[in-house]
């Protein structure tokens, strides 16, 4: 639950648009975006999670995929695009899946515009009296996003607070693919994983990861770069991330998607999540004035 009021566009516009490059408008139910256009890209950032919602690199279709069916509302989480998963990733019974910042109004801290023509956001939010009541620690989290001809996403926490912290984390990215059916990711030959479809079981990866049913896997440990191969669009989407020792391979695929309402019949076949993650056993722990960072480039070559 999240009960901010959101910052009025006029406001934003007025203290962090930046003329030609960055204006605030509303990306549904009075909820502000940031939306970008520059020479070298397209992109749209939501206030509500800190959520990427679109990357474009000029001449190149969207790298990031939306559902058709996601929805827009206070306190609701957006499938598609960058969800921020932290404090925890993944289930924590009763208090849901991947943390509480994903449905959160972040405050924009910072916009800038590059001597190379890239647009840099800030992105923050601190404890309060709701984040307290889910989760009882002090700190400071801060996304900075960086929109160019590649796309680079820095998630940090700092502990502000007396007590070590534990958490687990992801920078979620749904990436947009002609076919899944033709689509391969490479970078994980040889490593280990849990399969979340067989309640967590060990496994090894032999190979490019291949699609073809439902697939929710944790590889760790990786801190390899990967690439997805989306051979219906020909092109290649190489992913560096840093901070990270495991990435989480998901499509739902028929079923599941059937049980999810925001996912349009059929999306499951143009999507697929290649997830920075830090989960366990991996659990990062910050000291007391200590941070920690998480971060991940998109490229793209066609
Ligand atoms: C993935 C998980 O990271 O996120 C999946 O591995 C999960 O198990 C998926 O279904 C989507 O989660 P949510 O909470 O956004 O529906």
């Amino acid at each position: 639950m999240n009960h901010a009021m959101p910052p009025d566009l006029a406001a934003l516009n007025t203290r962090f648009a930046i003329p030609g490059r960055l204006r605030f408008m509303d990306c549904g139910a009075g909820l502000p975006m940031a939306d970008i256009h520059t020479p070298l890209a397209t992109a749209r950032v939501a206030l509500q999670g800190a959520q990427v919602l679109a990357w474009r690199p000029d001449g190149v279709a969207p790298v990031l995929w939306l559902s058709g069916a996601a929805v827009f509302a206070p306190g609701k989480a957006v499938r598609g695009g960058i969800p921020v998963c932290w404090p925890w990733f993944g289930d924590r019974p009763g208090q849901g899946q991947h943390g509480f910042v994903r449905t959160r109004l972040w405050e924009l801290r910072h916009t800038s515009l590059d001597v190379h023509g890239q647009v840099h956001l800030s992105l923050g939010l601190q404890d309060d009296v709701a984040t307290r009541a889910l989760w009882d620690h002090a700190f400071d989290l801060e996304l900075r996003v960086t929109v160019g001809t590649t796309l680079t996403l820095q998630l940090t926490t700092r502990n502000t607070g007396t007590q070590a912290l534990t958490l687990t984390e992801a920078l979620h990215t749904y990436f947009s693919v002609g076919d899944i059916r033709q689509t391969t990711v490479h970078g994980l030959d040889g490593t280990r994983y849990l399969d979340k479809l067989q309640g967590f079981a060990p496994s090894q990866q032999h190979g490019p990861v291949h699609f073809t049913g439902e697939t929710d896997r944790v590889y760790t440990p990786t801190t390899a770069d990967c690439v997805i191969d989306d051979a219906d669009q020909k092109r290649r989407i190489t992913l560096a991330k840093t901070g990270s020792q495991a990435t989480v391979v998901w499509n739902p695929w028929v079923d599941k998607e059937k049980t999810m309402a925001d996912m349009a019949p059929g999306g499951y076949q143009r999507m697929v999540c290649v997830e920075t993650v830090n989960a366990a056993p991996h659990v990062i722990t910050v000291a007391p004035g200590a941070q920690h960072s998480l971060g991940t480039t998109f490229s793209v070559a066609v």
